[in-house]
């Protein structure tokens, strides 16, 4: 009975178990790239039939799918090696099963080399100061990393640590320095006139190249095949090189003598460039696909049956996995991330130069755990793709608090939105640094909003009238004050004081106590807070005008019509007050957000920062090179909107527009120094009216003697 008992459970359980493996699918971690690669639509639906052993998990970038391994919410997915080293550096365990590779025969998607000529006399690296370096340069940042580009200086040259200089600089110093003349093409740093001036300065480091005073992409030593060019053509002694290009110049070009060649090795010996196994400083791992450690063998046996002619839902999963990369490559044992990178050689190592000391770090105030969450990634994928100065987040409980920390220096940099860009200038001593620029249609657009009935015609017509603004001392406040003013309805200094006399009971969250005039308090602060609250104010009756931007208009009404059954509010139910036929009704316009650092920065730190934040824009923001992005800096993180920057976000950019096309009339930073404005016109205005009054007096003189 006993036995009877034990052999029906085992079999019981041998079932269940067999129904689960054959029920529950593998979840593969799908990344969508742009435009024609977003694949998961096309074959992540014929994955749903029962036979089909794995099914699609949508995730946003590379990275997402890490945190969907690490939570066991997905399986495997496809990633690159400096996802690895992200992984890696995160503390996250996955394991490597297979690895995509473009061809069967080479163990790395590259391999990089350094080419001598013989005659230059160089026969180890300590021979190589004073020599003429030729460099691909920069431009391709996706395949060939900084990381990878600057590995060799990074191992040879002399570091410079010179505290008076950005920390790009003093690289490009250090070569400069240790090399007679090199050519390195393309942008050195991504602020262009920035790399203007460097290339003034540092002019050794384009002084081999085929344009000098030009030194830029198009120059015909720029590139993978460009160095090599630079070499045979005699310009310079030694270049740095993939080793697939390598063969194919040298092969390729008949009259050279390869024996005129050697390769320069890490250990100090040189080697013919026909050498059958050549010495190599860094190599490039190909993409792989990684699993979670508990179902690793399950996912490398399916992986690996996949070949060109396999069918059916195989041969879907196939296509989700492969880039451009069509072997799929078995790992000999499904193996840790660190001993696969181990054998890549000088990739690690390459990760993990030390740079000057004390090391420069960037401390970026986040005020959410959340938010922090997003930027540590940030962080990481900013470091595995070699950006410098480091980054570092902070956490602080709002951006009130941030700004504070600016202040007291235990941050630097804060992304504020639009609504507090007065105060953190004026209270808090910031300054910007970039902005969020967005497209004209995300913009906050300032306009005067009245119901369609009302007899409001022109802004004098508000005088003593209900406003509601989404908050003091915001986008729509100061721009009402500009505008009064303008038209001369305020003109007294303070303006602050003199519009609170200006309109009725308002509603304006956060006015000071002391500052309300005639204007004091109608309405709960928290019923009729921000630009909806601001609407609800005026749709209700609470108000006669809102100051708001043009877009909220269209949110608010498709908001309070999915919020509220009986609510059937149209985009009719809204005018706005326009008073000239000629010129356009907006009051004024501002992007969603600006990046604030210490007015007082050095002009040195102000580059630094600007040039990092423009490359992590270019890595990782809406223009990203490469299929799929390991990194999503404009777009959700973990499901939520609009962390540390706005998801709207087109570009970071030192003026305030995304093109410079875009010529919108009355930017809000225009609109800041509204109260300067005022004190210094003071005089002059009362000298204008007096001038009035003469010419009105000399008028009717006139008249008189008519
Ligand atoms: C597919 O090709 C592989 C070799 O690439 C071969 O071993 C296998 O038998 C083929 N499978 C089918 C179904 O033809
Ligand atoms: C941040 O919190 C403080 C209270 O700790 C509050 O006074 C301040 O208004 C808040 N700032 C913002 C922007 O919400
Ligand atoms: C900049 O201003 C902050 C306070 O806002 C102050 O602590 C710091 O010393 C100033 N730095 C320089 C270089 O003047
Ligand atoms: C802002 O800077 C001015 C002038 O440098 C200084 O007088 C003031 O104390 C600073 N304010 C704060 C909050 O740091
Ligand atoms: C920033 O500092 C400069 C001089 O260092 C000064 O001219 C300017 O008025 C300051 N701006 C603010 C907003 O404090
Ligand atoms: C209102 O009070 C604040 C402090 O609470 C003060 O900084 C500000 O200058 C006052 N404004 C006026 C107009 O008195
Ligand atoms: C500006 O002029 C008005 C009178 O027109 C006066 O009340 C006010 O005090 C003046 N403000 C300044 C800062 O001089």
């Amino acid at each position: 009975m006993l036995s009877f008992g034990r052999f029906v459970t085992c079999t019981i359980a041998a079932l269940s178990c067999l129904s689960l493996v054959y029920c529950e699918k593998y979840k593969f971690c799908m990344v969508d790239g742009k435009g024609g690669y977003m694949k998961s639509g096309r074959y992540c639906p014929n994955l749903d039939i029962a036979e089909s052993k794995v099914e699609c998990v949508v995730a946003l970038d590379r990275l997402d799918c890490l945190r969907r391994l690490s939570k066991g919410t997905a399986d495997f997915s496809v990633f690159t090696a400096e996802d690895l080293v992200t992984a890696q550096n995160s503390k996250i365990e996955v394991l490597v099963t297979n690895e995509l590779r473009y061809n069967a025969k080479d163990n790395y998607e590259y391999e990089v080399v350094a080419v001598v000529n013989n005659n230059a006399g160089i026969k180890s690296k300590h021979d190589l100061k004073g020599k003429r370096f030729c460099h691909p340069g920069y431009g391709y940042e996706t395949d060939w990393t900084r990381i990878l580009a600057n590995y060799f200086e990074a191992s040879v040259v002399t570091p410079s640590c010179d505290t008076d200089l950005t920390i790009t600089e003093n690289r490009i110093k250090a070569t400069a320095e240790f090399f007679e003349a090199s050519c390195k093409a393309g942008p050195w740093v991504n602020n262009p006139s920035l790399n203007i001036q460097l290339k003034q300065k540092y002019a050794h480091l384009c002084e081999l190249c085929g344009n000098p005073s030009k030194c830029s992409i198009n120059d015909e030593y720029w590139g993978r095949r460009g160095s090599l060019l630079c070499l045979t053509d005699g310009a310079g002694d030694i270049s740095w090189a993939r080793l697939d290009d390598v063969k194919t110049h040298f092969g390729l070009q008949s009259g050279l003598v390869p024996d005129q060649y050697s390769l320069l090795c890490p250990d100090d010996s040189l080697m013919p460039l026909t050498a059958a196994e050549p010495c190599i400083w860094v190599v490039k791992p190909w993409p792989v696909v990684a699993s979670r450690r508990s179902v690793a063998q399950e996912i490398q046996e399916i992986v690996s049956s996949l070949s060109p002619n396999v069918t059916g839902w195989r041969q879907s999963v196939l296509k989700l996995l492969e880039t451009s990369y069509t072997v799929v490559k078995k790992v000999d044992s499904v193996e840790p991330i660190e001993s696969y990178l181990h054998r890549a050689t000088g990739f690690l190592s390459a990760n993990s130069f030390s740079g000057c000391h004390p090391p420069r770090t960037i401390n970026i105030c986040t005020t959410s755990i959340i938010e922090n969450a997003k930027c540590a990634w940030m962080r990481e994928s900013a470091a595995v793709y070699g950006l410098e100065p480091d980054l570092e987040c902070i956490k602080a409980d709002n951006t009130t608090h941030c700004m504070v920390a600016l202040n007291q220096k235990a941050a630097d940099i804060v992304m504020v939105p639009s609504d507090l860009v007065h105060r953190a200038e004026k209270e808090y001593n910031l300054t910007t640094l970039f902005y969020e620029t967005v497209n004209v249609d995300e913009k906050y657009i300032t306009v005067a909003v009245t119901k369609p009935e009302s007899n409001i015609k022109t802004f004098a017509d508000l005088r003593g009238k209900k406003a509601c603004f989404p908050v003091y001392d915001g986008v729509a406040w100061n721009t009402v004050k500009k505008v009064l003013f303008d038209k001369q309805l305020i003109k007294n200094c303070p303006l602050e004081k003199e519009i609170t006399n200006f309109f009725g009971p308002s509603c304006t969250p956060g006015l000071p106590d002391n500052l309300s005039g005639s204007m004091k308090k109608t309405c709960q602060e928290d019923t009729f807070n921000g630009e909806f609250g601001a609407l609800q104010c005026l749709s209700s009756g609470a108000g006669d005008v809102a100051f708001v931007s043009r877009n909220s208009i269209k949110k608010f009404v498709s908001s309070e019509n999915e919020n509220s059954a009986n609510s059937k509010l149209k985009i009719e139910d809204f005018k706005i007050l326009c008073e000239s036929k000629t010129k356009p009704c907006h009051l004024s316009w501002a992007p969603l957000g600006q990046g604030m650092i210490r007015n007082n920065s050095t002009d040195l730190w102000k580059k630094d920062t600007l040039d990092v934040f423009l490359r992590l824009d270019n890595l990782f923001g809406k223009s990203y090179q490469s299929l799929t992005t390991p990194f999503t800096m404009f777009g959700k993180y973990d499901g939520k909107s609009d962390l540390l920057f706005h998801d709207a976000t087109i570009r970071l950019r030192s003026v305030a527009t995304s093109k410079d096309f875009d010529t919108m009339v009355y930017p809000y930073k225009d609109f800041l120094n509204v109260d300067t404005m005022c004190i210094n016109s003071n005089a002059s205005r009362i000298s204008f009216n007096g001038y009035v009054l003469l010419f009105i007096a000399a008028v009717s003189v006139r008249f008189c003697f008519n």
